[in-house]
This record gives structure tokens, sequence and C-alpha cells, in this order.
């Protein structure tokens, strides 16, 4: 690797082990440990994640300049904001750090959480894109996930940091997340090298619908793997469920709580409408069978258009009739 990049790994490597310190070991980090420990998280989770505090007062930036660190580097770390001055300040503050780590366990990039409820505060803070951090290409916890993951050929996809890091608590060591809503084309091509299967986890509510719609999409362009997406009850995150139940339910929900994509499709077809109104009843039906034009095996789509025919009082002719075309539109 080049000087630089070996620079920046060094400098992250240390300002997680900084981090990690302030959290674990001083009174600066009491609140955020117990703010952690209230989570669920123990300590050896603490410890396996290297997760940190970023306390006030420029901290980072005073550990290194004191070490004498060349200034150009600090700048192109992305650790710090720098002012109009040109003087350089930590750029998490007050916030409990997450390490964004490589595929090769390096320290690339943090998340910070700020730790009260006040929304005028962002939830999360990110490191930008760095030297180190290409973010379209990185996934949370693939380092310690990537062994596991090859070895069930099955990965899951989490959308937060405290989703992986709880089911990682509770023994689900193949998961990973995209950091957000928007997984990308790379990420899944990545995933994609190591298993054969995937399982989407994402959140219950609307976003994570969304966002489901969407990674399923992207699988599906890339082709190499089987797709499965878990519904969370009751709304909630993975991490909710699992502090709200016990860890078996939580297995449980992961291998039976699931749908095929083309039966999530249906029902994500269905949201915001109003089907007792014909004319987006039409609209619907006619966009189902769209996607069940998509399945190659003829049992299910016949399966899947009986399902249609009967909530809405079509016989199977008409049905097929309509879907015809699109089948010819497919190959
Ligand atoms: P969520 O809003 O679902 O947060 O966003 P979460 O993971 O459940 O967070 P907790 O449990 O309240 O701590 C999912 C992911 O989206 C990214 C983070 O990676 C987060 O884990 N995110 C969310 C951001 O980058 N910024 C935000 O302000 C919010
Ligand atoms: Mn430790
Ligand atoms: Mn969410
Ligand atoms: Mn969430
Ligand atoms: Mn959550």
């Amino acid at each position: 690797v080049d000087p630089q990049t070996k620079a920046l790994r060094s400098l992250y490597a240390d300002a997680t082990k900084l981090y990690h310190h302030l959290l674990v070991n001083t009174d600066a980090g009491d609140t955020a440990l117990t703010y952690l420990h209230e989570r669920g998280l123990d300590d050896g989770t603490i410890d396996a994640f290297m997760l940190g505090y970023a306390p006030e007062n420029d901290v980072l930036y005073n550990y290194f300049n004191e070490q004498g660190v060349d200034y150009q580097l600090l700048r192109a770390s992305e650790l710090f904001i720098e002012w109009d001055d040109g003087s350089l300040h930590d750029r998490f503050t007050n916030r409990v750090l997450f390490t964004i780590r490589d595929a090769a366990g390096h320290p690339i990039a943090f998340s910070g959480r700020r730790l009260s409820n006040d929304d005028s505060q962002a939830k999360y803070m990110n490191s930008p894109e760095s030297p180190l951090f290409n973010k379209s290409q990185e996934l949370f916890n693939l380092d310690l996930a990537k062994g596991a993951i090859r070895k069930q050929k099955q990965v899951v996809l989490f959308e937060g940091f405290m989703d992986v890091i709880a089911a990682f608590q509770a023994g689900v060591q193949n998961g990973v997340a995209s950091m957000g809503t928007s997984l990308t084309t790379e990420q899944v091509q990545v995933l994609s090298r190591m298993a054969d299967k995937i399982s989407i986890s994402y959140d219950a509510d609307d976003a994570g619908q969304r966002a489901t719609k969407r990674a399923l999409d992207l699988v599906a362009q890339n082709g190499k793997m089987t797709a499965t997406v878990v519904h969370i009850p009751d709304n909630q995150d993975p991490d909710e469920f699992l502090r709200a139940n016990d860890v078996s339910a939580f297995l449980n929900v992961l291998s039976h709580n699931t749908e095929d994509p083309i039966a999530f499709n249906i029902r994500y077809l269905r949201m915001g409408r109003d089907l007792t109104n014909q004319t987006e009843m039409f609209a619907y039906v006619s966009d189902v069978l769209g996607t069940i034009a998509t399945v190659t095996e003829p049992v299910m789509r016949e399966t899947y258009l009986r399902q249609i025919g009967e909530e809405f009082n079509i016989g199977l002719d008409a049905l097929q009739d309509q879907l015809r075309p699109l089948l010819l539109q497919q190959q």
C-alpha cells in the first residue's frame, strides 16, 4: 500500500484506540458507557466492536498534535473539521462512536450517535469519504462476518449498526449493515462473491420497506443470490425486537418469519393504494401481473394468479390472457 494509506490507517487505528479508551476507562465516557449498557450491550461486545466515545474539547486533535503528526495528514483523514483560519477541530463531539472497518479489519471511518433524543441534532453523524473510505463499497461488520458468511453461504443484511451488533451478541455472526437505506450495486457484488443467499432484515417501518424493495431489485439485477425478506414483527427494527424478546424468538423470526421476493413485491404494490376503488384495483392487478410475469416456475406463477383471482373475484382465464403478452416481453 502507498505511504499515505499506511499513515492514515495508523491514524485511524490510534483514533479508534483512544476513543475506545475514553469510553471504557475514563469518567468522561461514563454517560456513553451507561447508554450502551442500557441498550443491552455487554463489555465483551463493546470491546469486540471497538465502540468508542468522542468527548468535547478537541481531545483527538490535541492527542495527535502533541505527537507532532503532520497537519496535511490530519487534514486528509477527515477526522477533523477545518475552520476558516485553517485550524482543525474534532469532527465528532459528545457522541458514541461506531467504528467502521474495511473487509480486512482496518478502521476507516466512524459514525457517531447522539446520546440524547434531541432531534435538533442528527441521530448519526458519519465520516465523509476519504482516501480510506469509499462509502458505496463498504459494509459495516464485513470483516468480522465474512468467515461465517462464507461458511453458511448466507448473509443477513441489516439497516443499522445496532441491529448488526445486537444480532452478533445474540449469536448471529453473518450480519452486515448497509448503514442507512441505500444499498449499492457494489455492496451487492461484494456479498455475492461470498454468499448464495441473502436475508434482507431491514426495519419494519415504511422507510425500511422501501429500502427492502430497492435491495431486492439490486439483488435481482446482480442475479447471483437468492433473496429472502425477513419481517420483524410489531413495527420494530431487529435491535428493538431483540431487546423486547429472547434470542430464540429472534432466531425464529430470522429463519421463519420470511417472505420470498415475489410475495414481498405483491404486498409492496398494495401499499398506499385503496383497493376498494376500482381504478386503483385495476392498476394494482396490472402491476401484480407484471411481477408474476418474472416468475419462471409455472406452478408458482399459477399459485399467485389464483390468489389474486380469488381476492378480486377474477377468473383465471382473464388473468392468464392479460399475463401472456407480459410473459413474451420477459423473454
Ligand atoms: P435508523 O433510523 O433505523 O437508526 O437508521 P437505527 O440504526 O435504528 O439507530 P438507533 O437504534 O436509534 O441507534 C438506520 C441506519 O441509517 C444510518 C445509520 O447507519 C443507522 O444505523 N443513519 C440513520 C444515518 O447515517 N444517519 C441518521 O441520522 C440516521
Ligand atoms: Mn477494551
Ligand atoms: Mn430505520
Ligand atoms: Mn432502525
Ligand atoms: Mn434501532
